[in-house]
């Protein structure tokens, strides 16, 4: 499929399943050296990153200890800048290092807000992994470390991503039309 559409709105094509998948094996290289020795908690953030989640798992095939959260910062194609802990971390993060599992970077808001969070409870390493940043669109300091693919701030959907609810379960990434 070239282009698809989502309630009143238009996508094309713009990264396809191959590609994704290939950033993300080369981001697992990367996490399973850094994370040999410990104890890692991996936090999937609900519901974007799902599908990159279960990709990420699939290439590290270790033991590691997953959960889920869900916060709220976006709505429609532009960010509100404030936070909603829908589902915070429930597992007692005390020294332990946390990677944080994300779809996408765009302000760094909901990022920035939850890794302060698990560094106040406590955790002794609070790491952030990415499937897609945009870093045009930054509005905080905040770097990922470890980052798919780097992209321009455009508004994209597919592979967990969504416009108002739709579209998160296509395999490849779709780009609005302008
Ligand atoms: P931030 O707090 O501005 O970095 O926003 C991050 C969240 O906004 C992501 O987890 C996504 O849910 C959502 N988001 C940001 N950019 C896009 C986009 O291009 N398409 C769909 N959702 C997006
Ligand atoms: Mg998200």
């Amino acid at each position: 499929m070239d282009r698809i559409r989502l309630w009143d709105k238009e996508f094309e094509l713009f990264i396809s399943e191959q590609e994704i998948r290939s950033a993300i094996m080369e981001m697992a290289k990367t996490i399973k050296k850094d994370i040999e020795g410990k104890n890692p908690l991996f936090v999937s953030i609900l519901n974007g990153a799902f599908m990159f989640t279960a990709d990420l798992m699939r290439e590290l095939n270790g033991p590691y200890e997953l959960t889920f959260a869900r916060y709220s910062s976006y709505h429609g194609t532009s960010t509100t800048g404030s936070v909603n802990e829908i589902m915070p971390v429930k597992v007692d993060v005390k020294d332990r290092m946390v990677i944080l599992l994300e779809d996408i970077i765009d302000t760094g808001t909901t990022m920035n807000y939850v890794m302060n969070r698990l560094r106040t409870q406590g955790a002794a390493d609070v790491r952030l992994a990415t499937m897609l940043y945009k870093p045009e669109a930054m509005k905080c300091s905040l770097v990922p470390d470890y980052t798919g693919l780097i992209i321009p701030p455009d508004f994209i959907v597919g592979r967990g991503l969504d416009y108002d609810e739709l579209g998160r379960s296509y395999r490849d990434i779709y780009k609005l039309k302008v």
